[in-house]
């Protein structure tokens, strides 16, 4: 059976096929009006920079109405925009200079929980157990004396408790419910009717709209176990990364809810539905990328891959497999705002930065669809934040023993010798950029062609226009050990040098490299392109 998209138009592939997604983490993207925060009108005022990067598409991390308690992935009001952001104009605005230039506009989706600020949580805390407004989310008795204890022990993927207390409208203690993230971002239950009919008025509200595509936040987590049973292991520490082994995730009655989304996508035939899928196991993944589920689902096995040639080469061969099981399309990234930064994830400094550059070059010789995370072009490394400034809800959740994923959300450096490096004109900025950051800047990059960002120009610029890019496989060659080689179908060879040794390259003419070559070979932490 083929998806619909392919009735829709027969000869051509999808957009999304072979798109480069640029991820605007917008409160961190560019400020427009001077309150410290990146708004919608600041993507707007730089869509000429991702035009000229080359990028297809925008993924906006969630801008509708929320309390910000998990920087918006707690919504409140799902059709709507925070007046942080610029409320819904400035979305319509971004959308339509986007489509102008040629760019598509994508948006986070959060379907597994709302705020607790939502009028649907607020008239559950109301109505009292038992009731209709309770059903939308998952309230249960406590267990223990007097209901003292939580109905599981079950514990939040940021740390603490899975469960809060509420107090009964008569002033009694009440009723837990679950959250699996901050007690502000309560679960909803998808056994309720009510839920996907909601969900289907927002995504219809936002297609109809213009909006191209959604990013389904924790896509493989809706469904939970029958009966919420205990889980058999409490870990110290349950990481988003480690979701493949927790029992409360990719639960089977989760491929109902994305053939539900599905069909109303099926009425948009150009937008695209991009799941996030902590799943590891290939044929566990592909479920999710069936004909009549999600058109892509984030494959994080390169992002999680260490940089060594066998880890790397592991990843892609399974990221490979797990798309053709089912005929789907691959999707590779190495960021995004959950994790460690490339540079810093590889090793830090000029050895991490090298490292960086191979493995884009690595992301972008591979067929499928590719997304880059914002200032991932400019090799911003993480940052260590004072304890005062960390704003990551894991921060406090965890009792301040896990520093949570501020590091990596560090505004973006545009011009300038000193922070804010014009991202915004206020010096007070939600989190502070570093004064280290003066030659990271975009204004200091741009025309230095050894920069990170020249680089990324011209790799996204030949991954766009050569033909050696086309062709849905590839295949492994030989070459040395702590090494890897393969040849794209359209013709490309791409090699990366992970070990301590200057390796030859294959006969060809090199196109791109990530660092200079030494007597026409390949230095360690450097990665080719030949054709
Ligand atoms: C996803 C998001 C993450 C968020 C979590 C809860 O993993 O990427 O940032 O905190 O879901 O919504």
């Amino acid at each position: 059976m083929r998806d619909t998209y392919a009735n829709a138009q027969p000869m051509s592939a999808p957009w999304w096929s072979r798109a480069l997604f640029y991820q605007v983490y917008p409160r961190s993207f560019y400020d427009s009006n001077g309150d410290g925060l990146g708004d919608l009108d600041g993507v707007t005022a730089k869509l000429d920079y991702l035009k000229a990067l080359g990028v297809d598409a925008i993924w906006l991390n969630p801008v509708m109405v929320s309390p910000m308690a998990d920087h918006g992935y707690d919504v409140a009001d799902p059709r709507d925009v925070d007046p942080m952001f610029g409320g819904i104009e400035a979305l319509d605005r971004l959308t339509d200079a986007a489509h102008a230039a040629g760019i598509k506009v994508t948006m986070d989706l959060v379907p597994n929980h709302t705020s607790s600020a939502h009028p649907w949580f607020q008239a559950a805390l109301a109505a009292g157990p038992g009731s209709e407004e309770r059903d939308r989310y998952i309230f249960r008795d406590g267990t223990g004396p007097g209901g003292v204890r939580p109905p599981n022990n079950w514990v939040s993927i940021f740390g603490g408790p899975a469960w809060t207390r509420v107090v009964e409208a008569d002033g009694s203690p009440g009723q837990w419910y679950l959250h699996l993230f901050d007690a502000a971002q309560p679960d909803l239950n998808w056994d309720n009717p009510e839920v996907f009919d909601d969900l289907e008025k927002t995504l219809r509200f936002w297609l109809k709209r213009g909006i191209d595509g959604f990013r389904i936040d924790v896509a493989h987590g809706m469904a939970k176990p029958p009966g919420l049973p205990d889980m058999e292991v409490i870990k110290g520490e349950v990481l988003l990364a480690d979701m493949d082994d927790d029992p409360r995730f990719n639960n089977d009655g989760v491929h109902d809810i994305h053939r539900q989304i599905r069909r109303v996508f099926n009425d948009y035939p150009d937008a695209v539905a991009i799941g996030e899928v902590w799943v590891y196991d290939n044929e566990q993944f592909a479920r999710y990328v069936r004909p009549d589920e999600l058109h892509l689902g984030f494959n994080f096995r390169l992002l999680r891959a260490k940089f060594d040639a066998d880890d790397i080469r592991g990843a892609i061969a399974n990221s490979m497999e797990a798309a053709e099981l089912v005929d789907a399309t691959p999707t590779w990234t190495l960021a995004n705002h959950d994790v460690d930064r490339e540079p810093t994830r590889y090793g830090d400094g000029a050895v991490g930065l090298a490292r960086a550059r191979a493995m884009m070059m690595a992301m972008l010789a591979l067929p499928g669809a590719v997304f880059v995370y914002n200032g991932e072009e400019l090799g911003l490394p993480n940052v260590e934040l004072p304890d005062e400034a960390l704003r990551d809800p894991v921060w406090e959740r965890s009792g301040r023993t896990r520093r949570g994923r501020d590091a990596a959300r560090v505004p973006v450096p545009w011009q300038g010798d000193g922070p804010p490096f014009g991202f915004s004109d206020n010096p007070d900025t939600w989190l502070p950029l570093p004064a280290d950051w003066a030659a990271l800047t975009v204004e200091k990059q741009i025309n230095d062609p050894a920069s990170m960002l020249s680089f990324y120009r011209t790799a996204i610029e030949l991954r766009r226009d050569r033909s050696e890019f086309d062709g849905k496989s590839i295949e492994w060659l030989d070459s040395p050990s702590d090494t890897l080689a393969f040849r794209r179908s359209g013709g490309l060879v791409c090699v990366l040098n992970a070990g301590t040794r200057t390796i030859p390259l294959p006969v060809g003419e090199v196109l791109l490299a990530s660092a200079e070559l030494i007597d026409g070979k390949l230095p360690p932490d450097t990665a080719a392109w030949l054709v």
